[in-house]
């Protein structure tokens, strides 16, 4: 499954990317995330499986394209029996507001695992807690802040001061970051794109060493998608606001709300495929860049089996007689 469908994935979201990266700054991010939804659902068609979203949009009647349980690839116009069945988590563009205003970060994210292999996460917040592969095990959801620092600086052979931290700019933060500002280690604030950053956290070399706080739950099961290959670690609990978030997890079968999610537990699929391509310029990846004669953009495809972890950088040619490749 992996080898097969890593290069058609990397289809799916670079024609995601480039759609909404042709609304960057335009100020309207529902905009930005439709068009981008529109590119990814059609490229979806073409490939050559039997698909169900687990992780979309949202509901059925709540999102016309990429909802719950919607069925995608070739096998909806085909006999099914010849395509393999994947249970695939999309956001075609996480950072919408990242987009809309051409600010960094914002990138179109698709994760693709054999049925089961991915959490059917509900739209809530979670609360998370994301490393690299030095710092699996050394950290804990509910221990103080300054414990975690610790355990990371000490696992990473350096002082808390050197430390950088990611966490999202919200003001039910304001504790966390002053926990943070008080154990001594660096925060980056960010607006939007707590996935794009718990990948970051788990490549070494990037300067960031984890991400803390509370984000979105379909991100979280993103995330550790990407953790499974990059042998990271994302612990991780739902956040239950109010009386009908209990009746939305009841409903889903889930009935340990104080659950601690580990990695696995999030996306425990024994084939992983994590594609995700960027549309503004980001910590890892360039954002899409139009010349003209053609579009260029950065993607990054990761699988868990094989372990290939690949960066790739297309040219995507107009179709006319006198267009140029430039070596940049
Ligand atoms: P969008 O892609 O929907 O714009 O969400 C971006 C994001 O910042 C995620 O990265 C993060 O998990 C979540 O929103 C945080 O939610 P909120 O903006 O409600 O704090």
């Amino acid at each position: 499954m992996e080898e097969q469908l890593s290069l058609e994935f990397l289809r799916v979201v670079e024609n995601g990317a480039i759609a909404a990266a042709r609304t960057m700054g335009f100020g309207d991010r529902h905009k930005a995330d439709e068009v981008a939804v529109e590119a990814m659902r059609k490229t979806m068609d073409a490939v050559q499986m039997d698909g169900t979203i687990v992780i979309g949009e949202g509901e059925r009647d709540e999102a016309p394209m990429l909802y719950i349980g919607e069925k995608v690839g070739l096998a909806t116009h085909a006999p099914k029996a010849l395509f393999p069945e994947v249970d695939i988590a999309v956001d075609p563009l996480e950072g919408t507001n990242l987009c809309a205003t051409g600010a960094a970060g914002a990138i179109a994210v698709l994760a693709a695992s054999e049925k089961g292999g991915l959490l059917h996460a509900p739209d809530l917040y979670m609360e998370k807690i994301v490393v690299g592969p030095s710092c699996k095990g050394a950290v804990e959801l509910d221990a103080p802040v300054s414990d975690n620092l610790k355990a990371i600086a000490k696992r990473l052979d350096r002082d808390v001061e050197d430390l950088v931290i990611i966490v999202l700019d919200r003001p039910r933060h304001e504790k966390l970051i002053a926990d943070i500002r008080k154990a001594g280690a660096r925060i980056r604030l960010i607006g939007d794109g707590d996935l794009s950053a718990g990948i970051t956290a788990a490549v070494v070399g990037t300067s960031i060493h984890a991400v803390m706080g509370t984000g979105g739950a379909p991100e979280g099961v993103l995330t550790a998608a990407a953790l499974r290959c990059l042998n990271g670690q994302i612990l991780a609990r739902l956040v239950i606001a109010k009386p009908q978030d209990a009746e939305r997890l009841a409903k889903m079968g889930v009935k340990d709300h104080k659950r601690i999610y580990d990695t696995e537990d999030l996306a425990p699929g024994k084939k992983m495929i994590f594609a995700c391509c960027g549309v503004t310029d980001g910590n890892l990846l360039k954002g899409v860049r139009f010349f003209g004669e053609g579009v260029r953009t950065t993607s990054m495809i990761l699988t868990l089996d094989d372990r290939q972890v690949r960066f790739i950088d297309s040219v995507h040619l107009e179709k006319r007689a006198d267009v140029r490749v430039r070596f940049y």
